[in-house]
């Protein structure tokens, strides 16, 4: 096997479609054709909406991918793609696209998980980092602590009880009227407000990872101020929330790095964006000796340089290839394979 694989990645899980070149530990493009704009007037991405832009994107990006990477389709050595977790009929036209060019190129196809793939992107950025460690996995559909003690072992070790907290944010931006997607819109907000309002009691729920009660306590604080006819400061509103939701989260992946003894821990994931996690994640990673890293912007949402990363790994570690009769799967957790 050569050392330096050059590998095409593709990534169609929800709204962005996405094709990456990789050689080696080199990233020689990274496409994203996002969707946002279309999805925006709906409030959220409608999955045959998403499906049908995919179809019309996939060739184009992976096209650009490697003109961009001066790479010709016989140069590539393996393909990786999302089969999961995501929208199955968005995935499929990825997941489609790489099974017929893997196909007719007679190279490998690997099966890549989209979660474990967040938390592989930090090895673009973060040269140094080795497992064991932890991930603060922070996504729209994912969330909790995850633990990876080997290049291709990855366990999910707390994770939340009910919603994820990237749902969380879009829903508590769409009931105080911010555009999809909301978390970018509360990260911006909250700058403004002020952290003042306490939706839940989190001392009685220290070592709960939960985010439907916060949503709801959200709505409900704002239809109590709305029926004593009064206008709530939206600002306050996004501040107060962020923190709380943030809090519960760093707060978890504290303890479980202090109750593990494993003190590096990345940020994985569209809400490893937010600019009061990488503030919060960071401060308590230096009071409590922690080594933290966080991919950089363009790498925490979905891109597919952190697939071809993934697919590299399960290379070079030996994991077997997909067969044609790879299927797109809507749930899959981390470190569980459904082939
Ligand atoms: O990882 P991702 O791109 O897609 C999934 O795998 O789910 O995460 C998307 C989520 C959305 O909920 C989006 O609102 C959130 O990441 N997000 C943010 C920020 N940027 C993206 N949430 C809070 N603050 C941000 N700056
Ligand atoms: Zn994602």
């Amino acid at each position: 096997m050569k050392e330096q694989p050059i590998i095409l990645g593709i990534e169609t899980s929800c709204d962005e479609t996405s094709a990456a070149v990789l050689k080696g530990d080199e990233l020689l493009s990274n496409v994203i054709s996002s969707q946002i704009d279309i999805h925006r007037r709906f409030g959220g991405v409608v999955p045959e909406i998403a499906s049908r832009n995919h179809l019309t994107a996939i060739l184009p990006v992976v096209d650009e991918a490697l003109c961009s990477a001066g790479v010709k389709k016989t140069e590539l050595d393996a393909i990786g793609v999302t089969y999961g977790a995501g929208l199955v009929g968005a995935l499929l036209v990825g997941v489609s696209a790489a099974k017929a060019l893997a196909y007719a190129l007679g190279i490998p196809l690997y099966a890549v998980n989209h979660i474990e793939a967040h938390i592989a992107a930090n090895y673009l950025s973060a040269r140094g980092l080795r497992p064991p460690f932890l991930a603060v996995v922070a996504s729209g559909g994912h969330t909790g602590v995850a633990r990876i003690d080997g290049i291709n072992e990855f366990s999910m070790i707390a994770s939340t009880t009910d919603d994820a907290i990237g749902e969380a944010f879009d829903k508590v931006a769409r009931a105080v009227g911010l555009p999809y997607p909301g978390g970018p819109e509360i990260d911006r907000l909250a700058k403004t407000g002020k952290p003042s309002i306490k939706f839940i009691d989190r001392k009685k729920r220290r070592t709960e990872l939960s985010y439907s009660g916060l949503k709801t306590a959200v709505v409900n604080y704002l239809h109590n101020v709305e029926q004593r006819g009064e206008k709530p400061n939206i600002a306050d509103v996004c501040a107060s929330f962020q923190t709380t939701a943030v809090d519960m989260l760093v707060d978890c992946a504290v303890s479980t790095a202090r109750a593990t003894g494993i003190n590096t821990v990345v940020a994985a994931g569209g809400v490893s964006a937010n600019s009061y996690l990488r503030e919060k994640l960071k401060a308590d990673g230096e009071k409590y000796g922690l080594t933290v890293y966080f991919p950089p912007m363009s790498l925490c949402t979905d891109n597919a340089a952190m697939i071809a990363v993934r697919a590299r790994d399960m290379m070079l570690g030996g994991i077997a290839p997909a067969g044609l009769e790879l299927n797109a799967v809507s749930y899959l957790k981390i470190g569980e394979s459904d082939r």
